[in-house]
Formats: structure tokens, C-alpha cells, sequence
């Protein structure tokens, strides 16, 4: 499985066959590493409905013909914008051409503006189990530290843990640690940090303390794709 960061916390995962997008978050994004025509993907997974997640969504869905996956009220609106849309919730899974996608619980917010001003609310914010080239990638969305991580981890056997470091919205750099140690991923990546000021975090120590407990951590380029 190849899986792609394209920066804050915008990921493609790939089996060769099937590409799933992930909260693309392109226009408007300084680090984006691709611009939303430039995206080919069967699906896109929306975490939750803040702009900095939805992103992209419907313009890369209707130019590829793709399937958006996301909680109820996500997947409704998308409906009603004419793009094909599954939706899901919390605790909830469904099989599809390339594995599994089942939401977790995030602790955030999911408002969006649909008349491009005023804030409405989309739900409840989400955090996804996908499972595609027989890898299981946890991407937590934008959440604080929950006890709950630990059952995510000891319910499934995760290869690959997206983890928001960034604060101030999110987990902090060592809560996000914390969310390591109770995942107990294969690997430990951050994500959610340094695209707006407010966020500025530092990665790298991220990747040193996740390796002090011995769990594998990397940090990646905005672009760069890794084996998994
Ligand atoms: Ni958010
Ligand atoms: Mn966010």
C-alpha cells in the first residue's frame, strides 16, 4: 500500500488499484502538494466538515466520478450537491471495492458554511479506520487525547496512526504522544501542524518521544509517498 502525504492532513492511500483520498484540504493550502485536478481517486474520506478537512472533496469527487464516504449528514449534503456518497457513523463499517472504512469517535467540532459565511452543523467530527491493500490506517481527523485510543488500539491492529499535533484545535505535541502509546501503531505519523501560524509545531520531536516509547515514527515531506 502506498500512501502519499499531501500536507496538514490531506493523505492518499493506494493499493495499486484503488486510490482513497483523505480530508483534501488543496485550494487554499500553502503546503498543499497537489492541486484538487490534479487528485485521481475512487473515494475520498471526509473526517469532518471544517473547510480545512471537506476541502476539496466535491470538486475531486464529481472530476473523478468518485464516492465520498463520511458520517450521515456529511454524506447527505454531498447527495444533495449531486456526487455519489456512503454514509456512515460512529462504531460504524462498510466493505467497498478496496477494504474498509469505519468511523471512531474524534472529540471536535463539524460545522461548515454552506452559504459560504454562516457556520451549520454537520453532524459530529469522526475519526477513520481504513483498510486498504491489507493495511489499516487510523487517521484520528482533529480531536483531543481520549481513553478511548487505547480500545481503537487494542480493537484493531493498526500499521499506520495519523496523529494532529498542531494544538491550539487539536491534541498538542505530547497528547498526540500520548495517542501513540495508546494506539500502538506500527507506525506513528503527525499530521495538522505548521499550515496556518496558529498551529506551528515541531515534528521532529514528535517523531523523538513516539521513538522513546518504541514505536516507529516518521515524519513526512508535504508530497512524499512511503511503502507501507
Ligand atoms: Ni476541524
Ligand atoms: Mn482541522
Amino acid at each position: 500500500m502506498k500512501l502519499t502525504y499531501l500536507s496538514h492532513s490531506a493523505f492518499l492511500l493506494s493499493d495499486g488499484k484503488h486510490t482513497v483520498a483523505i480530508d483534501p484540504f488543496l485550494e487554499g493550502n500553502p503546503h498543499a502538494a497537489l492541486k484538487p485536478e490534479q487528485v485521481k481517486a475512487d473515494y475520498v474520506v471526509v473526517t469532518h466538515a471544517h473547510p480545512d478537512h471537506f476541502g476539496d472533496a466535491l470538486a475531486i469527487a464529481r472530476a473523478n466520478h468518485a464516492t465520498i464516504i463520511s458520517c450521515f449528514e456529511i454524506a447527505t449534503f454531498c447527495q444533495k450537491q449531486g456526487v455519489d456518497a456512503h454514509p456512515l457513523h460512529i462504531g460504524g463499517g462498510c466493505d467497498f471495492a478496496f477494504g474498509r472504512v469505519k468511523l471512531t469517535i474524534a472529540h471536535h467540532g463539524s460545522s461548515y458554511p454552506v452559504d459560504g459565511e454562516n457556520l451549520q452543523s454537520m453532524g459530529i467530527a469522526a475519526g477513520v479506520l481504513v483498510t486498504i491493500g491489507g493495511k489499516t490506517v487510523y487517521h484520528a481527523g482533529d480531536t483531543g487525547l481520549f481513553m478511548d485510543m487505547k480500545l481503537i488500539g487494542e480493537r484493531h491492529a493498526v500499521d499506520v496512526a495519523l496523529l494532529p499535533i498542531g494544538d491550539n484545535f487539536t491534541m498538542g505535541l505530547d497528547d498526540a504522544v500520548k495517542a501513540a502509546e495508546f494506539v500502538r501503531p506500527a507506525l506513528a505519523i503527525p499530521m495538522h501542524y505548521d499550515t496556518f501560524d496558529i498551529i506551528k509545531a515541531d515534528p521532529d520531536s514528535f517523531v523523538n518521544k513516539v521513538k522513546a516509547l518504541g514505536i516507529q515514527a516518521r515524519k513526512l515531506a508535504f508530497g512524499q509517498e512511503i511503502d507501507v
